[in-house]
C-alpha cells in the first residue's frame, strides 16, 4: 500500500505578520512544481485565516496547532472551535502536542476529546504520541505509546474514526533538542503503532500516515523518510527556516 507523504510545518509560537508573508512566499515558489507529497502549514491562530488566503489555488493546505474548545459556539471567552477553524480554512489540528501535554496539564482523556471534536467540526486531528526520555530508558516506551493510543483504539467507533486522521510519533526527548531518533528507532515505534492499529484494522492500519517529528533536518529527513512506516514529518525547528523546510518536502517525495 502507497501512503502519500505528509510533511507538515508547526511553526509553533513564532511569527510575524510581514514573516509569515516572507516564509510562504518561499515556500509556495519552491513547491510550485511539487507533483508528490503533501505540504501542510500549522501557524499560530491569528496568522490562520491569513495563511489559508495565501494558499488559496496552490496544493498546500494548512491547520492549527490545537483546537481550543471542545464545545460549539458559546459563551466561552477566549477560546477558539473546531468549526471556527473550519471555516477559516483548516483542513488539520495537532491534538496532543507534547509541550501541550507538558506546560498546559493535557490529560490523555482532554486529548481525546479534543480529538473527536476536531473531527465532529470537520477536520483532520493529527494525533501526537510519545515518550519522554526517562520512559525510554526504563523501557516503557511501547507502553506509554499503547496508553496514548488506547483513549482513542478503547473509545466508541475509535478504530474507525483513525480512517480520518494521522498520527505523529514524537519522542519528547528528541523535540527541539537537536537530538533525532534514528532511522531504525523510530521505524520501530511507527511499526509498534501501526501493529496496534492493526490488531483492530488492518486495511485502516494500512491506509493511516504515520508522521516523525523530533529534530527532524534536512540532513536527516531522507533516512527516516525511507524507513517503510515513516510516512513523513512534522517539523518544528526547521520548518521555520523555508530553504531548509523545502528540501525536507523534497525529501518525503
Ligand atoms: P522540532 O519540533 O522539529 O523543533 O524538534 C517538532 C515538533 O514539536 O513538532
Amino acid at each position: 500500500m502507497t501512503r502519500q507523504s505528509l510533511v507538515a510545518a508547526n511553526w509553533k509560537m513564532y511569527g510575524t505578520w510581514t514573516g509569515v508573508n516572507n516564509i510562504l512566499a518561499t515556500i509556495k515558489q519552491g513547491l510550485a512544481q511539487n507533483a508528490g507529497g503533501e505540504v501542510a502549514i500549522f501557524p499560530p491562530f491569528v496568522y490562520l485565516a491569513k495563511v489559508a488566503r495565501l494558499l488559496h489555488g496552490t496544493k498546500i493546505t494548512s491547520g492549527a496547532q490545537d483546537i481550543c474548545s471542545v464545545t460549539g459556539e458559546g459563551a466561552h471567552t477566549g477560546e477558539v472551535s473546531g468549526v471556527m477553524l473550519r471555516d477559516v480554512g483548516c483542513r488539520y489540528v495537532i491534538v496532543g502536542h507534547s509541550e501541550r501535554r507538558t506546560l498546559y496539564g493535557e490529560t490523555d482523556t482532554m486529548v481525546a476529546r479534543k480529538f473527536f471534536a476536531a473531527q465532529e467540526a470537520g477536520l483532520v486531528p493529527i494525533l501526537c504520541v510519545g515518550e519522554q526520555l526517562d520512559e525510554r530508558e526504563s523501557e516503557q516506551t511501547e507502553a506509554v505509546i499503547a496508553r496514548q493510543l488506547d483513549v482513542i483504539l478503547e473509545h466508541p467507533g475509535g478504530v474507525a474514526s483513525l480512517a480520518k486522521a494521522v498520527i505523529a510519533y514524537e519522542p519528547v526527548w528528541a523535540i527541539g533538542t537537536g537530538k533525532t531518533a534514528t532511522p531504525a528507532q523510530a521505524q520501530a515505534v511507527h511499526a509498534f503503532i501501526r501493529g496496534k492499529i492493526a490488531a483492530h484494522d488492518q486495511p485502516i492500519a494500512e491506509k493511516i500516515r504515520i508522521l516523525y517529528g523530533g529534530s527532524v533536518k534536512s540532513t536527516n529527513a531522507a533516512d527516516l523518510f525511507a524507513m517503510p512506516d515513516i510516512d513523513g514529518g512534522l517539523i518544528g525547528g526547521a520548518s521555520l527556516d523555508a530553504p531548509q523546510f523545502l528540501e525536507i518536502c523534497r525529501a518525503a517525495r
